[in-house]
């Protein structure tokens, strides 16, 4: 399964990602876009709980929810004994079900994108949208189309180092344009004092999409899209309100609930 392997050394290949500068640019989103305060925060594809575990720091109730058992481990080993108001729980998003709502509802760092085909997104963000009071605010970043489409078929090589353990990963991405899916072939070693002591593969298949598909899905889905903004993970406020233009890589949306699902299929 994936982030079997790929999730045991997730926090050393993410290392110098910025969760507390993301945290704090998501606070301002909920400053800018929410008229009621955020209290609650359900954190989806929540990995090793980097923003779940902030937010509570911060005086938020969070749930963080994760498809892999590796990865919520990780994160409920984080909070052991430390009485922080974040629970953790494995669950697929396109089977969620918490019979709680929230404030907020989170999808990130391109997470909502594990979500491939339209019928299981479609029934994925109503399953969301169910999570969240009316007005709530659902926050998740996709991967745009257009990056795809320069690099048709791309490889990238990334280094990572720390107390002597390095992971050389090697992600080889395509794109099917039929179904807008992109395959990223990720290949690591991981060389402990100078010896291979690891390698694995991992096929992640993620869908790509364009903002006016995206408002589509939402407003079939009962939200109100409020914007797209360009996400740049080296700033010191990741989540900006800068419009996305073709060098953007990662764009954010952030969505109203409307709440009125009543009539639609699940
Ligand atoms: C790139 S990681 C992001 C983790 C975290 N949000 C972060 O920013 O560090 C994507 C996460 O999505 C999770 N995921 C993939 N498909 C999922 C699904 N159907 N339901 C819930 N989580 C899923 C993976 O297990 C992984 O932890």
């Amino acid at each position: 399964m994936i982030y079997d392997k790929y999730g045991e050394y997730y926090d050393l290949i993410y290392r110098v990602k910025n969760y507390d500068g993301e945290c704090e640019s998501l606070i301002s989103y909920f400053k800018k876009f929410s008229k009621d305060e955020i209290k609650s925060i359900l954190d989806v594809g929540c990995g090793t709980g980097g923003h779940s575990i902030r937010f509570a720091e911060r005086g938020y109730n969070v749930v963080g929810v994760d498809l892999s058992e590796v990865m919520i481990n990780q994160a409920k080993r984080k909070v052991e004994g430390r009485n922080l108001p974040v629970k953790f729980f494995v669950q697929d998003m396109r089977k969620l079900s918490l019979k709680k709502k929230f404030d907020a509802v989170l999808c990130l760092f391109g997470t909502f994108g594990y979500c491939t085909r339209d019928e299981e997104i479609l029934k994925t963000l109503k399953r969301l949208g169910n999570h969240l009071e009316k007005d709530g605010l659902f926050i998740f970043d996709f991967f745009p189309l257009h990056t795809y489409v320069r690099r048709e078929s791309h490889r990238s090589i990334h280094e990572v180092e720390k107390n002597k353990t390095y992971i050389l990963r090697i992600i080889d991405t395509s794109l099917n344009l039929k179904t807008n899916i992109v395959e990223f072939k990720i290949k690591c070693k991981v060389i402990k004092n100078g010896k291979l002591v690891d390698r694995f593969e991992e096929e992640h298949k993620i869908r790509i999409f364009t903002p006016p598909e995206i408002a589509h899905l939402l407003k079939e889905t009962g939200f109100k899209p409020l914007g797209f903004f360009k996400v740049n993970w080296q700033a010191e406020r990741p989540y900006s309100l800068d419009s996305i233009t073709l060098q953007t890589t990662n764009v954010a949306c952030v969505a109203k609930n409307l709440g009125n699902r009543i009539n639609m299929q699940s």
